[in-house]
């Protein structure tokens, strides 16, 4: 078996900011986060601006891309404000993501063929500032293609699904998901697209799905925080790199996921 293809881990600080907000205050920073994150070994940063700004704001998004080293994935509604700050910020890479104001996190994956033409321009705009578009969608085929009609370099596999449906011990339902993600990243690497996956990971799902080779990039956050509460913010980082490396290692050593 060849080695398998590298694979980043970009961590999400949102609830860092979340946890900051409850009190109003300056602490804890998201970006002292970011960088301990970085200092452990995460490959990139990942925070949503939110339109109601719930946790991360626009100062946080500024000083996350002047204080980072490595690269920052900004996530964000399609919206001209959103579009705005993202042209001015400057990320590597801008995720566009679905976002309703009463949900609790992003709860389902973008309805690209449903509003291809909504979406069109902001991904021409983004890709002509040369920053890297990725589109957070449900594996589903028929979404796939569309973003690769629509000129996304990268995908990012809304996990969040099969990730409950296996915590919530629904066996049914996790293989099903299973089997639609394992199958949606195979078409979207052949469609050309570089393909991403996150929401609801934890160690166990995080080394399943780093079996996958046409996996090149996790992007997770909130059980991080919630680890990072008992064993510290580097230990979490530490811990879950190596989860996505025993993932990987199965792949080298030709075990099925
Ligand atoms: N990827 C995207 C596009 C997201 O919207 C989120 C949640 O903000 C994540 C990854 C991280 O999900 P979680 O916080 O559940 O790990």
């Amino acid at each position: 078996m060849s080695k398998a293809p590298p694979l980043r881990l970009g961590v999400n600080v949102d609830h860092i900011a979340t946890l900051r907000n409850a009190r109003g205050g300056a602490r804890p920073d998201p970006v002292r986060a970011a960088l301990a994150a970085i200092e452990a070994g995460a490959d990139g940063i990942t925070a949503h601006l939110r339109e109601d700004r719930r946790h991360i704001r626009d100062t946080d998004m500024a000083r996350l891309k002047a204080e980072i080293s490595k690269p920052l994935n900004f996530e964000m509604a399609a919206t001209d404000d959103m579009l705005r700050i993202s042209l001015a910020t400057r990320p590597h890479a801008v995720c566009l993501v679905p976002e309703r104001r009463q949900e609790l996190t992003t709860e389902g994956g973008l309805d690209v063929v449903g509003q291809h033409n909504a979406l069109a321009p902001y991904i021409a705009r983004l890709n002509d500032a040369g920053i890297r578009v990725s589109l957070f969608i449900a594996a589903d085929p028929r979404q796939i293609e569309m973003a690769a009609k629509l000129k996304a370099p990268v995908i990012e596999i809304h996990t969040g699904g099969w990730c409950d449906a296996v915590v919530d011990g629904h066996k049914d339902k996790a293989e099903a998901e299973w089997t639609r993600i394992v199958e949606g990243a195979k078409l979207a690497q052949a469609a050309g697209l570089e393909v991403h996956a996150g929401h609801g990971l934890d160690y166990d799902t995080a080394e399943t799905i780093s079996a996958l080779p046409e996996i090149r990039e996790l992007n997770i956050g909130y059980f991080m925080v919630g680890e990072a509460l008992f064993v510290g913010l580097p230990a979490t980082v530490r811990d879950m790199r190596a989860a996505m490396e025993r993932g990987r290692k199965r792949l080298e050593g030709g075990t099925p996921a």
